[in-house]
């Protein structure tokens, strides 16, 4: 039996804009409304969880778990320059005392990718007010944060500072020469960075500050070990090397990526036979460990699993990923590598980025109703919670029927 340390944050992760709906002052709502947009689906109502996030939490606290990670949004509390919305501030301190009531330690995230529309109209992170508007932002919100134990400043830098070229070159370019990260956008994700980690830590002084990177664990062909690992540093490690006076750092993790050196450049090289999931990202659950392991060498800061999952519409594959990822974890741990907590991505099936078709939560969300039904994952992984251990009398392959009152109901109604 592996043992987590006391205090061990089991949760599972969202996103505003994935699961709330209806987020109209945002950049994302206007670039999926947008002429010739390459967003296939818009995000709509999502999973309308900005009136349903009570059933949200009650099915997390309920299946066992001890912590929940969720975003605030930046474009429903400021929807035009410095003003700030009461309301809407209200709403999310409401969320994280209920949160604290049912005994879900809420991590907060202040920047799930999306910025207010009118921050993206001027140009977004590399526009150079970017870094003192986040600030300030991030000042608004402290209030509400009091109780708050961790806060992610910013969710994947790097993939924020990957934008701007995806939209300039078109999602075409993918597949093709691995595209190097836009450097204005990424300065100043690392100055808002900055700037918001001094406004909280005076407002703030008991909470833990940090970020989440997208972590990648490159599988480079003969020959091109040198290009991957220039390519690691400039769109990734910048960011880690930026972590250095931070409490935490928030590790994502899904699959592993080959690569290729073709003339110099650095290419995608996918295993032809690999099994690969909705995303067609590489079923690969060993890569949570050997992320871990490298940000763990690389800034020697406290890990927290801020995001790990699997798309799949088969829910003993997910139990499955997640218990092999889960045990490298745990080796990974032994051999000393200090990890604070777990945070599936993700709670609800949701708003993919484009598309509501990768299924990644615990719990399936109808597209038309709403209701929620829990799938046995959210009951396995949340038994794991209390007794803080890897119990290898659960088997992947024989998910336990879920018992929790508030799944069980939700499931019947269906
Ligand atoms: C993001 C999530 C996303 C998940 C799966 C991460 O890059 O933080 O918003 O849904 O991966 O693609």
């Amino acid at each position: 039996m592996t043992l987590f340390p006391p205090g061990f944050s089991w949760g599972a992760s969202t996103s505003a804009h994935q699961i709330e709906g209806g987020n109209v002052a945002s950049d994302w709502w206007y670039l999926e409304h947008a002429p010739g947009t390459f967003v296939t689906e818009p995000s709509g109502d999502a999973c309308d969880s900005y009136h349903r996030w009570r059933e949200d939490l009650a099915l997390l606290a309920g299946a066992g778990f001890n912590a929940y990670r969720f975003s605030i949004e930046w474009a429903r509390i400021e929807p035009a320059p410095g003003a700030f919305s009461m309301a809407q501030l209200d709403h999310y301190r409401t969320m994280i005392e209920t949160a604290l009531e049912l005994g879900l330690r809420p991590l907060v995230t202040l920047h799930h990718f999306t910025n207010p529309a009118w921050l993206g109209a001027m140009g977004g992170w590399a526009h150079p007010d970017a870094p003192k508007l986040f600030a300030r932002y991030a000042a608004t919100v402290a209030p509400i944060l009091a109780g708050v134990e961790h806060v992610c400043l910013i969710n994947e830098p790097n993939m924020v500072a990957l934008f701007p070229v995806l939209q300039q070159g078109g999602v075409a370019a993918l597949g093709k020469e691995l595209p190097a990260i836009d450097q204005a956008s990424a300065q100043g994700l690392i100055a808002g960075h900055d700037a918001a980690r001094a406004v909280l830590r005076d407002a703030l002084p008991d909470a833990r500050l940090g970020w989440s990177v997208a972590a990648q664990t490159y599988h480079p062909a003969p020959g091109a070990e040198e290009l991957a690992a220039v390519y690691q540093a400039e769109s990734e490690d910048l960011f880690y090397t930026a972590s250095a006076g931070d409490d935490w750092i928030g590790v994502q993790a899904y699959t592993c990526r080959r690569v290729k050196a073709e003339d110099g450049a650095l290419l995608p090289d996918p295993r032809w036979d690999a099994k690969r999931t909705i995303t067609g990202w590489e079923y690969y659950p060993a890569a949570l460990a050997e992320c871990v392991r490298r940000v763990h060498a690389f800034t020697g800061l406290p890990i927290i699993v801020t995001e790990n999952g699997i798309a799949t519409a088969d829910d003993t594959e997910r139990i499955a990923y997640t218990q092999a990822a889960l045990d490298g974890l745990a080796e990974a741990m032994k051999d000393g590598v200090d990890v604070r907590g777990y945070f599936h991505w993700s709670l609800l099936d949701n708003y993919e980025w484009g598309s509501f078709d990768p299924t990644f939560g615990l719990v399936a969300v109808d597209r038309q109703t709403f209701v929620r039904t829990p799938k046995p994952s959210l009951a396995w992984l949340g038994g794991l919670a209390p007794e803080n251990h890897l119990d290898p009398a659960i088997s992947p392959s024989t998910p336990p029927e879920t018992t929790n009152p508030i799944a069980s109901s939700t499931a019947e109604r269906n």
